[in-house]
């Protein structure tokens, strides 16, 4: 073991689970997780990792939170997984048509896919930028691309998926200037089976709905080999890249 650190926001995410299990069978990194639902690390298996729960995700809570994190014995993060993610929930459900668009959902989903990534950057940025190389993947979605958008609908999933790779795409211009060892990757994971996808999982073609072990394994390679060279990546679970 060294004294590298794996950093899970959102990790009641079951992809941000599948992460968190193999990080600890490979012992290859110290583990920090960040969740508002902390019960799944209360097992003895993450006896060895930190466990932080927040109470929402306000600014202040995220600084807090990472305000903390500075006080542990010298930990190096060289990894961290932003998961937040929400496509439907009982207030919201992605929409077929313009009628269906509801200024509530879409601030819903927008403040939880984009918003809250995105101060994660704001407050984790001081914090790793230095001579550790540190990549930072925030989870996005193909939906996001602009460029690959054939079926429209989804209106705010879509927009916050795309407003989230912008973000992450400006970062890393601003990043190679002044963290040049942060390297951001917006990934797509495909379709997973989670409490995400449930819904709409009847439709997906047969081996294409991804168990979050298979996605965890394939995104720990493309970490491992992701080069820190001052851009962004937007790629999805095969490495392959996705068109902005
Ligand atoms: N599953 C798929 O098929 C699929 C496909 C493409 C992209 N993705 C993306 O992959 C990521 C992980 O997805 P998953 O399938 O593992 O999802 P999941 O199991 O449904 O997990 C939901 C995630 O969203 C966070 N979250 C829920 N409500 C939130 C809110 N109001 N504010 C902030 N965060 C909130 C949760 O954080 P807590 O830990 O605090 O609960 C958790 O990290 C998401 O970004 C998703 O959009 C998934």
């Amino acid at each position: 073991m060294t004294n590298q650190t794996t950093l899970i926001i959102g990790a009641n995410s079951e992809i941000a689970k599948a992460l968190a299990i193999k990080i600890i069978a490979d012992n290859s990194s110290n583990l920090i997780v960040i969740s508002r639902d902390i019960s799944f690390y209360q097992q003895s298996t993450f006896d060895s990792a930190t466990v932080i729960p927040i109470k929402s995700y306000e600014e202040l809570a995220i600084s807090n939170t990472l305000a903390s994190i500075k006080k542990l014995p010298t930990l190096l993060i060289s990894q961290v997984f932003i998961c937040h993610g929400i496509l439907h929930n009982e207030r919201c459900q992605p929409e077929k048509r313009l009628e269906d668009f509801s200024s509530e959902s879409f601030s819903e989903i927008i403040t939880a896919n984009t918003l809250t990534p995105m101060l994660w950057l704001k407050h984790l940025t001081p914090m790793l930028s230095g001579k550790n190389p540190c990549k930072i993947v925030v989870f996005t979605a193909r939906v996001g691309s602009i460029s690959d958008n054939k079926l429209g609908g989804w209106y705010s999933y879509r927009a916050s998926k795309a407003a989230m790779n912008m973000l992450v795409k400006s970062a890393a211009i601003e990043l190679a200037r002044r963290a040049k060892n942060i390297k951001l990757i917006s990934f797509h994971p495909g379709t997973t089976d989670s409490p995400l996808s449930k819904p709409f999982q009847a439709n997906v073609p047969e081996g294409k709905l991804f168990q979050p072990s298979f996605v965890a394994e394939q995104l720990f390679t493309i970490t491992a080999n992701a080069l820190i060279d001052g851009d962004a990546s937007y790629v999805d679970w095969q490495g392959k890249a996705i068109s902005w």
